[in-house]
């Protein structure tokens, strides 16, 4: 295989963000809501780019002609049963990237249907139903986890040896890279893939903590020996295997919590132009692209367990208005410091916490927890927050927060630039009394997308991960 030519390929940022995210999250109830404006230069020319978009997606060429829109069979006519087995046969002459594109393309069929019916179609019994206010379009979120559940493969490379590879951290700051891993390659997963060839995407198994580990001496910068290693490995599976260069990475990922992750496309940013970066360092001005980037949640697991504890006291059982204990990591921190370290009994402020005080129960007794970036934007906070039922108050600059393809966050946290450090009281104290109790309603709501279960459960932060890749691999059609 040589090269393709940029004709034959057809990964187009703006069409594949157009034939997704906006069927997806721009339907009737989010309509009036300002989302990804930066990409939707207005709101009133969306209609004509959807449809349009839409009739490039679904693709003509691969499905029987009587398929229906909806990409779902009838079953009980004689005509549907024509249709069938004309569709079995078909199916039995398409190549493995048609047969998985076919897939895809009713999947992207549901998505819309469940948009436009407001409904869902399963084939099971649906234990979670997602509804309300915290997602941006829960019909379309509802399917496209169905169908994922239905669908999405995963090849994790099996190339490289421990400890560098197959192996990351399983507990403290970094463990999301661990316990991802270990989900994908225990072999327990239904996602895993049992070959290549039937794979929809493609796990790159490093864990960039635990490489940092082995191979960083301080005081030494790490120089360019991670993005070295990365790229080194990507070009050994491209260059041994059709996957790589067949999609010039689109349907590749990596999952990485460590504040250097980003780097590992700096030195050929050409190599990773479409590859998928999971990371918690989401930060907007150091390149990462919401679209084809993931933001996953920064978690702090201890050892023993699968989270901080979820603490469930009632609203009129918090007493503080404000909480936020934690080291002086970063500028955001010390503008924090600065105006409100130990400074204020509603705002309580802490580098260090007085002895007599319990971190997780003064969580668990605040209306607000405030989440500051620290030395990188993401911040365990958040999810402790979101465990503790206290409403996140995240306080970042150039942040693109987890799972917001999916999550209106506005819905149930608040977001502050650093410059508006010195009014955080105003700002929670015009908070009503109404829109408060609302909000930790759906901070309770979402708990189960930022909780960890092994093995995963549907809708937990590990499926919510992979339902990350599941939309973005969604937005990407391969040629055939
Ligand atoms: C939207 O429509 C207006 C008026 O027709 C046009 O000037 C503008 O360029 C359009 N924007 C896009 C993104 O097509
Ligand atoms: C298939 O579609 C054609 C027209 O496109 C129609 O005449 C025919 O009856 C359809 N067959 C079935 C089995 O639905
Ligand atoms: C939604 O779909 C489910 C399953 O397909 C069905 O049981 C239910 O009646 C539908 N609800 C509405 C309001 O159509
Ligand atoms: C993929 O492309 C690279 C660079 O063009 C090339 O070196 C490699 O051999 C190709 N891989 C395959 C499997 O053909
Ligand atoms: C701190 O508070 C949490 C939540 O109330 C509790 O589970 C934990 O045991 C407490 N820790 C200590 C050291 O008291
Ligand atoms: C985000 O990136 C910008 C640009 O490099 C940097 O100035 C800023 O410090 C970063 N944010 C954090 C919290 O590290």
């Amino acid at each position: 295989m040589a090269t393709s030519s940029p004709t034959r390929f057809v990964i187009f940022p703006a069409i594949l963000f157009l034939i997704v995210l906006i069927p997806l999250y721009l339907s009737p109830i989010n309509r009036n809501q300002n989302i990804l404006p930066h990409l939707l230069p207005t709101h009133s020319n969306l209609s004509e780019t959807t449809h349009q978009t839409l009739q490039t997606s679904s693709s003509p060429s691969l499905l029987p002609k009587n398929d229906s829109a909806d990409g779902v069979p009838s079953t009980s006519t004689d005509g549907a049963r024509a249709t069938n087995e004309i569709r079995k046969r078909f199916r039995e002459k398409m190549s493995h990237v048609e047969r998985i594109e076919e897939g895809l393309a009713r999947a992207r069929a549901a998505i819309r249907r469940a948009i436009r019916t407001r409904n869902y179609t399963s084939e099971k019994d649906e234990a979670f139903i997602p509804r309300g206010d915290v997602y941006r379009n829960p019909y379309a979120f509802h399917q496209s986890h169905i169908e994922m559940e239905k669908r999405f493969k995963i090849w994790a490379y099996r190339e490289g040896d421990q400890p560098l590879m197959h192996d990351g951290p399983s507990n403290d700051i970094y463990a999301i890279e661990g316990q991802f891993m270990d989900e994908i390659e225990s072999g327990k997963s239904h996602f895993l893939a049992r070959h290549p060839d039937e794979a929809n995407a493609f796990y790159i198994p490093m864990s960039l903590a635990r490489i940092v580990h082995f191979i960083y001496e301080p005081p030494h910068y790490y120089g360019k020996w991670i993005p070295r290693l990365v790229t080194d490995y990507i070009n050994f599976v491209a260059d041994k295997y059709p996957y790589w260069n067949r999609s010039k990475g689109a349907d590749h990922f990596l999952v990485s919590c460590h504040d250097w992750a980003p780097d590992v496309s700096a030195l050929k940013p050409d190599l990773y132009k479409h590859f998928i970066r999971a990371l918690c360092n989401a930060n907007t001005s150091e390149r990462f692209h919401p679209i084809r980037d993931i933001s996953i949640p920064e978690i702090n697991i201890p050892r023993g367990k699968l989270g901080p504890p979820h603490l469930d006291q009632p609203p009129n059982k918090r007493p503080i208005l404000a909480f936020f204990a934690g080291g002086a990591h970063g500028y955001v921190r010390s503008v924090l410091f600065k105006y409100w370290k130990e400074k204020d009994d509603e705002v309580q402020v802490f580098e260090r916490l007085p002895r007599n005080r319990n971190y997780s129960k003064s969580m668990g007794d605040s209306k607000f927890c405030l989440c500051p970036s620290g030395y990188e934007v993401a911040s365990p906070r958040i999810v402790e927050a979101i465990a503790a039922g206290c409403v996140p108050m995240i306080i970042c600059d150039h942040y693109s927060l987890p799972f917001s393809d999916v999550l209106d966050w506005s819905k149930f946290s608040i977001y502050i630039t650093s410059d508006k450090i010195p009014e955080i009281k105003k700002i929670l104290k015009a908070v009503p009394t109404e829109t408060y109790l609302e909000m930790q309603k759906r901070v309770k709501q979402v708990q189960r997308h930022f909780a960890i279960n092994r093995p995963a459960k549907p809708y937990d932060m590990l499926h919510m991960i992979l339902h990350s890749v599941w939309l973005r691999r969604l937005n990407v059609r391969l040629p055939s």
